[in-house]
This record gives structure tokens, sequence and C-alpha cells, in this order.
């Protein structure tokens, strides 16, 4: 499924956020969108996975606007958009009963996991996402004894989970050492392979050259660079990118 945001503006409080987006994010690709802190990553993110309707513009799931279909349209397209937020929220149970909330939570809403998760494809599913995110031997493990790192690759997993068509990432690594953020990355392109799109924000610009297929700089409320990491790295055609890129620009 291709997810699109066309024309988006939004602001709060009188304040300007987002200007003019317009941005996609297509199957089996990774989109990364960098920009300085505070310039609205999170923001945009919110608005794809459709949890607030922007002042003006379009979110379009497979060329359907989102806001004009009727609200049970709305939110079976909302099902297919997985979150993983900044700092990982998980409850007090194990490993496995996390990630299958992922599952749960999609069967109650009736969806085509219904008959998988009243079969025994449960447990299938949970150890596959857990694998995916190096963690299938911890399933037994309870949540609250995770690192901050493994936490978030349970997050990850439990996104996974609801078996989504397009996964967005709110700077998921940010607070991670190393080998918790290459186990991320790594899942990262395990869903790509499966078709899945994903969108990251994330303020590692060598994370963005790393994994991403394709980079959006957001500035000034606007996407002013969006192509492959080589081109958007070495030659920015916006020189507020490229002071950016280069570290000139710090907000
Ligand atoms: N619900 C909200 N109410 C008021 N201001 C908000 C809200 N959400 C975001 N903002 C403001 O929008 C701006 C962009 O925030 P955010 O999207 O979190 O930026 P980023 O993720 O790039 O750091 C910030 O100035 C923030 O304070
Ligand atoms: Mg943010």
């Amino acid at each position: 499924m291709s997810l699109r945001v066309d024309g988006l503006v939004h602001g709060y409080d009188g304040e300007p956020i987002l200007r003019d987006v317009s941005l996609a994010v297509e199957p089996g690709e990774v989109l990364a969108v960098i920009g300085p802190s505070g310039v609205g990553k999170t923001t945009l993110l919110r608005f794809l996975a459709l949890f607030e309707r922007p002042d003006e513009g379009r979110v379009l799931f497979d060329g359907t606007d989102a806001w004009a279909a009727p609200e049970d349209e709305r939110l079976s397209l909302r099902r297919r958009v997985g979150m993983v937020f900044q700092q990982a929220s998980l409850f007090d149970a194990s490993v496995r009963r996390n990630v299958e909330y992922g599952l749960r939570v999609r069967s109650s809403w009736g969806d085509r996991l219904r008959s998988l998760v009243r079969g025994n494809g449960t447990a299938d599913a949970v150890r596959e996402a857990l694998g995916t995110v190096g963690l299938e031997h911890s399933a037994d493990q309870s949540a609250g004894s995770l690192s901050g790192g493994e936490a978030q690759r349970v997050a990850f997993a439990r996104a996974l989970a609801y078996d989504p068509d397009v996964l967005l990432l709110d700077e998921p690594t940010s607070d991670l050492d190393p080998r918790n953020t290459a186990a991320i990355e790594d899942a990262v392109d395990a869903a790509r392979g499966r078709g899945i799109g994903v969108a990251i924000a994330t303020h590692d610009m060598h994370q963005a050259e790393r994994i991403a297929d394709r980079v959006a700089v957001l500035l000034d409320g606007r996407v002013i660079e969006d192509g492959p990491p080589e081109r958007v790295f070495e030659d920015p055609d916006d020189p507020r990118a490229a002071k950016f890129i280069d570290g000139e620009l710090v907000y």
C-alpha cells in the first residue's frame, strides 16, 4: 500500500508547523525523514498515522482520501499502519504477552488476522516477530526486566505483529546503544524485505545513509529535499539542506 500526504498544512496555537508537505511512503521502501529538532517530524508521522486531522491537505491510502472517507473506512485504513514511538511503552507482563497484544487488538477489530488468532497461528506470529528483532529467546521474560534497548525491540516486534502495510518509526534508536540500534536497523531491513513501507524519523544522518532508500529533509514546514541518500547527502539542491547536513544549521 502506498501512503501519501499531499499539501499538508497544520499549526498549533496559530503557529504554523507544517506549511505545505507532500510526501509518499511506498511499499518495500525505507524513507528517512530528517530535519532539526522541533521541525515537525513527529507531527508529520502522526498525520500519516491518522491520529489527527490536518488543517489542510490530504492523507491518501492507495489514493483514498482518508479524511474524506466514512469513519469506519478511516478506522480500517488506520489499522494498516503500525507505529513505534521514541520511548517504548510496554505493559507489565511477559514479552510474549506484549507482542500478542498487537495481534489481539487487530483481531478484535475483526480484520484479516482474526482467523490466524483463532487458530494456532498466534504463537508462530509472535515467534516470527520476536525473531525479526533478535529476541526469540526472551518471550518468557517479563517486560519490566528488559533494558531500554530490548524494550524498544519488543515494541518493534509488537508493531510487526500487527502485520502492517506501513510502519512509522519515530526516532526509534535515539536513546539506544549500538547493539540495540543495529538490531532495530536489521529489523527495518527485514520489514522492507516483506514489502512493508517504512518511514523513519531520525536525526542521525549516518543511520539514514545506512538504511534508507530515500531521504526527505524537512525544514521550515516544507520538504526541501526528497531523493536517494547519495544524492541528498552529497549533492543537495537546496543550500539550507547542505548546511543542515554539514552540521552548520542547528536550531
Ligand atoms: N499537540 C501539540 N500542541 C502544540 N504544539 C505542538 C503539538 N505537537 C507538536 N507541537 C509543536 O510542533 C513543533 C514540531 O514538533 P515535533 O513534530 O515534535 O518536531 P520534531 O519531531 O521534528 O522534533 C514543536 O514546536 C512542537 O512544540
Ligand atoms: Mg520528534
